[in-house]
């Protein structure tokens, strides 16, 4: 696939990460500096750098940051201050698991340095944190030609959220698909569920599909059921924020009912995802942490109140998407077909 990206969601640049402040998407392009591991934090728990690779990315160059001024002489000092940070950034968002993953590697690879003099650990922790960027870059972009692969000619894809460039390193994972079957000439049209209640898909992924030029219509959520009635969507795909040894996956509310849909419709139902975000540690979708987010973002449009004063609200940010609805995983190491478990342990051991 030659494209080449119209923006780059996250840059390092010497000694701070510049990302998209996504929360000004799509009315105005605006890059922030962050120089702290407090601004990091802050930047990932208000959605201006969201999408599950997208935040490990971000929360790693956010470790170094943390520790890059740090006077300590002693190894100790360093590991626990920067078990500490870890343990903070980890905790401006709970369900995607590239977070927690890539701030775990990070620490294992502190440790592994534990021999070496302070200050080239601390390069060691910045080169780490470049290395996970850049690899991101690299399976987004073969996730991209192995789900190329499941694509029909002329295909109606519908998607859900934003899986594009702003939510990784580079390309999306089903926006990277999505992406490779738009320039082999496979692809007729994108529907884009608007993702209520922030928008991901008509504020970030028509953007997105926009400065790609691939042809889109935007939907409101609730019309996905009609449009697969009628024969106008050949297949679903979206990403995942935390995938389960079982395949049951976590992503953006909305997206259960989208799978339910898929399958009383017999339509394919495909999850594009990195093997950052397959959690081996645990067994199935119920012991993944749902996130939830402020009653603010259902009782408000924009500035516009939407409910009465004091009306109760349950906001979970994401649904779990049981195994059994699902019918591949795309990851940069091919297409996963059912039964999850076994061929994940096969692929990821
Ligand atoms: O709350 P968000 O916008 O961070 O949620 C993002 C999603 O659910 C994406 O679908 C997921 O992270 C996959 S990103 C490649």
């Amino acid at each position: 696939m030659d494209f080449k990206p119209p923006f780059q969601s996250i840059t390092w640049n010497d000694d701070r990460v510049t990302i998209i402040d996504q929360t000004f998407l799509p009315e105005r392009e605006v890059y922030v500096d962050l120089n702290t591991a407090g601004q990091v934090w802050d930047a990932i728990k208000k959605m201006k750098v969201r999408g599950a690779p997208a935040i490990g990315i971000t929360g790693a160059y956010g470790l170094y940051l943390g520790v890059k001024d740090l006077n300590e002489g002693s190894f100790d000092t360093l590991y626990s201050e920067a078990d500490r940070l870890a343990e903070y950034l980890n905790s401006a968002r709970p369900t995607a698991v590239n977070l927690s993953w890539a701030l775990k590697r990070l620490m294992a690879t502190i440790y592994a340095a534990k021999e070496k003099p302070i200050e080239e650990i601390k390069e060691i922790v910045l080169d780490t944190a470049i290395t996970i960027h850049n690899e991101d870059r690299r399976l987004c972009k073969s996730i991209g030609e192995h789900g190329g692969e499941l694509i029909p000619e002329n295909a109606k894809i519908l998607t859900h959220c934003n899986t594009g460039g702003l939510a990784t390193g580079e390309f999306g994972t089903a926006f990277s698909v999505i992406l490779h079957a738009h320039h082999a000439g496979k692809l007729k049209q994108v529907w884009v569920d608007e993702t209520r209640p922030l928008l991901q898909g008509s504020r970030l992924t028509a953007w997105e599909l926009q400065k790609a030029e691939i042809p889109f219509k935007l939907n409101v959520d609730s019309a996905a059921a009609f449009l697969m009635q009628q024969g106008k969507v050949d297949l679903v795909i979206l990403g995942a924020d935390r995938i389960t040894k079982n395949g049951d996956t976590a992503n953006k509310i909305g997206t259960y009912s989208l799978a339910v849909l898929a399958d009383a419709h017999n339509i394919p139902f495909y999850v594009a995802a990195p093997y950052s975000t397959i959690d081996m540690d645990l067994e199935t979708g119920s012991e993944i942490e749902i996130e939830e987010r402020d009653a603010n973002e259902v009782t408000n449009f924009g500035n516009k109140q939407t409910a009465p004063d004091k009306t109760d609200v349950y906001n979970p940010a994401f649904d779990v998407t049981p195994n059994h609805l699902i019918s591949a995983i795309i990851t940069e190491k091919g297409v996963i077909k059912p039964n999850f478990k076994t061929n994940f342990e096969k692929l990821f051991g």
